[in-house]
């Protein structure tokens, strides 16, 4: 496994993805992948969700495998049987902190905890978590907000998602505590129903390319 610090180094933006097909998957990496981006979090939103995840961890593709908004145990334990890379939850609640743990003891599979305020990301800390998500990023107080953490918090790294977009994306990178963001603008829902798989290779090139 791939430690947590090498996956948010792999692209500045983890494009969050919704699937509702499994036999979508596949080519939605390789476009990724083309496009240079070799990192995706696919959502636990729809009924297909792990079977097209289980189907990237299956190509070999080279590309690591999030599973996101894991919300229980019983979520994580279904997401490293898939072959996920790493795991993120959206908040990260005693209960659930203390299994992440676990499943990095116990199997090394890396997290991104989910926490919006300085208690929960010292709480997070206080486990050995070094890398979060902030969320929701926009509403919880933007890269204004990640900025003042950066103080009394300088070894946490974060991953900001929700509400962002291409020019959010930059304010939050110019962060000295940001490594990626996350955001679903990158993959819309729209190409991928209509499996325009070209277009999504060129905008991940395209965004790589005004993020670096
Ligand atoms: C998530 O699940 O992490 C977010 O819903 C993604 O946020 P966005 O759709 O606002 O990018």
């Amino acid at each position: 496994m791939r430690p947590i610090e090498e996956i948010v180094a792999l692209s500045p933006v983890i494009p969050v993805v919704v699937l509702d097909a499994p036999q979508d998957a596949v080519p939605l990496a390789q476009a990724l992948l083309a496009g240079g981006i070799g990192v995706i979090e696919i959502t636990l939103r729809t009924p297909q969700a792990l079977a097209a995840a289980a189907a990237i961890a299956r190509s070999g593709l080279d590309i690591a495998l999030g599973i996101g908004s894991v919300l229980d145990d019983r979520q994580l334990a279904a997401a490293r049987d898939a072959g996920a890379d790493f795991v993120v939850t959206p908040g990260t609640p005693p209960m659930l902190a203390q299994a992440l743990a676990q499943a990095r003891k116990a199997d090394g599979l890396p997290a991104l905890p989910g926490a919006a305020t300085a208690s929960e990301m010292l709480a997070l800390r206080s486990l050995g978590f070094s890398h979060l998500k902030f969320f929701p990023a926009e509403p919880a107080g933007g890269a204004a907000y990640l900025k003042a953490m950066a103080g009394p918090l300088p070894d946490l790294r974060f991953c900001p998602t929700g509400g962002i977009d291409l020019a959010k994306a930059k304010s939050y990178l110019a962060l000295p505590n940001v490594p990626c963001v996350g955001g679903s603008w990158l993959v819309p829902e729209s190409a991928i129903r209509a499996r325009d798989w070209a277009s999504i290779a060129a905008n991940a090139a395209e965004t790589l390319a005004a993020l670096r």
